[in-house]
């Protein structure tokens, strides 16, 4: 067991949900009182387990401040290997006699480490590598008995070890996900304490911690979802679900920018099979008329997102919620955190982007975790496959299929196109990442019978991807693609041709508007 002395970082929890991933036994600790807990060797509430090691954690305080969260000293002399994490290193150096003071400029992001000597602390890594820093001070001057393992260019400390008395401080956070070996030193602190590592994928009991966690922090109240279908508003609305039941209420959005069969499917699993208490908002008239005379695509997904906010929030207010689930995942953290104008695609999409006059309470389950992991809670969870597999969708549907005004009509022609690709690309099996069918607005000649027809031209863009920053088409078989062609001019009449978009991203996006 390790205890997990909580400074109060923002990444501090992280630090459980590693050594979680290594199997490795932790409890968080209050500093305050890790002495008397600590100094026996023993955590309280867990009198059977010994403890194996300590981790301090990052704060946002500077050691040398009047008030600063500080340890006993003493927690260093019970011969149990400590690691400090970032604060953690200032605090244990400040303590054993070393200097922390203000560096050159506060580091946020990533640096560079260069390892200079040997410590069992960065076994399996490499001799250069990326981490992350977050911190304003930094250790100058490392308490005797120490050796300097690793520096960056801007830091002369950045790993430190005493390997004879198994003390080991970081500056960076091995916690965060774009530290390179970030979970392979903490598995080599989790060796250092002689614990045994079994790496795991997330199962039963990992998604009953996850249950746990939501039911703490939705003691009482009512808590609304907005589930779109999507697999990271149903995955975290199911957990909710799971944590405080009918206390949760799904509000789904008919706006009708959905596909085909969309809005049916989700009332069958959700409100039939799984039984959740799911609001189905028919909201199809205020979109089309908000989206009347609107061309432009950024306006488009503005006047769509408003118009989810304010369904939602009139929504809300009926049922006097509290609490407001959403299925923000671990890059969408760091991609809105990461620049100042990444928010751009999905601005509106992220209910992150939800006014404060709402004034609710956000719960995030989702926030550490990445799409597959997502995807496993949702199998464990019980999901059916075509939600827990569900290919990307944008936020605001096809209103941003259709170029040109949105209108009933065309929204209709679309649907029922949309619905022949998905069915013939499922029939075969297919895995392409991402499919979308467009409206293009484009009419051109054609001739059904012995009659001139002037009608509608559908684009298919089928690609293939990792992420969504570049994409290449997706060699359709040409006898497939005819098939979808020749079923779309027959079953959907005002359509007379079909063309497919064969353009890389970049240039083109994945999406026509
Ligand atoms: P682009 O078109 O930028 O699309 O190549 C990249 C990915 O993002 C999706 N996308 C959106 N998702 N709101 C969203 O939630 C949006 O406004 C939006 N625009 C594009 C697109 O489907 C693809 O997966």
């Amino acid at each position: 067991m390790i205890a997990i002395l909580d400074f109060g970082g923002q990444t501090c929890h992280l630090i459980g949900r590693r050594l979680r991933e290594l199997g490795v036994k932790h409890v968080f600790v209050e500093p305050e009182f890790a002495t008397d807990d600590v100094h026996m060797k023993k955590i309280s509430g867990h009198h059977l387990m010994e403890l194996d090691g300590i981790i301090l954690s990052g704060g946002p305080s500077s050691v040398y401040e009047a008030g600063a969260p500080t340890v006993d000293v003493s927690i260093f002399s019970l011969n149990i290997p400590v690691l400090g994490i970032c604060y953690g290193q200032q605090l244990m150096s400040h303590l054993l006699g070393g200097v922390v003071a203000p560096g050159a400029k506060k580091e946020y992001g990533p640096a560079t480490i260069t390892v200079k000597n040997p410590s069992m602390l960065l076994e399996k890594t490499s001799a250069e590598f990326t981490v992350w820093m977050s911190h304003g001070d930094e250790v100058k001057k490392i308490p005797a008995g120490f050796t300097t393992c690793a520096v960056t260019e801007t830091i002369p400390h950045a790993v430190m070890a005493d390997e004879k008395r198994k003390m080991y401080g970081i500056q960076f956070h091995p916690e965060l996900i774009h530290t390179q070996f970030g979970l392979q030193i903490l598995e080599n602190f989790a060796s250092i304490c002689g614990l045994t590592i079994n790496r795991h994928a997330i199962d039963e009991a990992h998604v009953e911690s996850i249950v746990e966690i939501v039911k703490d922090s939705i003691p009482r109240g009512r808590a609304v979802c907005a589930l779109s279908g999507g697999v990271d508003s149903s995955v975290a609305a199911l957990l909710v679900h799971r944590a405080i039941g009918h206390r949760l209420t799904c509000i789904y959005v008919d706006s009708g920018l959905m596909r085909k069969g969309e809005t049916d499917e989700l009332r069958l699993i959700f409100k039939e099979h799984l039984h959740m208490n799911i609001r189905i908002v028919n909201a199809r008239r205020l979109f089309v008329s908000r989206l009347k005379g609107i061309i432009d695509p950024e306006k488009k997904r503005k006047v769509i997102g408003r118009a989810f906010i304010d369904v939602l929030q009139a929504e809300a207010k009926k049922i006097d919620a509290d609490y407001l689930v959403q299925g923000t995942i671990y890059p969408d953290v760091i991609e809105s955190a990461g620049t100042k104008h990444s928010k751009n695609i999905k601005s509106h999409h992220n209910v992150g982007g939800l006014p404060k006059s709402l004034k609710l309470t956000l719960v995030e389950p989702l926030r550490d975790y990445y799409k597959n992991d997502v995807r496993e809670i949702g199998n464990v969870l019980g999901l059916p496959e075509s939600i827990v597999q569900r290919k990307p969708f944008p936020g605001p549907g096809l209103g941003i299929r259709i170029i040109g005004e949105v209108t009933e009509p065309k929204l209709k022609i679309l649907r029922e196109a949309d619905a022949i690709v998905r069915e013939e690309l499922e029939r075969e099996k297919s895995t392409i990442w991402q499919i979308s069918v467009v409206f293009t607005g484009i009419k051109t000649t054609g001739v059904r019978g012995d009659n001139r027809a002037y009608g509608e031209t559908i684009g298919i863009r089928a690609v293939e991807a990792v992420d969504a920053m570049s994409a290449h088409p997706s060699p359709i078989p040409h006898e497939l693609l005819r098939k979808i062609s020749s079923r779309i001019v027959n079953e959907v009449p005002s359509v007379n041709r079909v063309v497919y978009d064969i353009t890389d991203k970049p240039p083109a996006t994945i999406e026509w508007e």
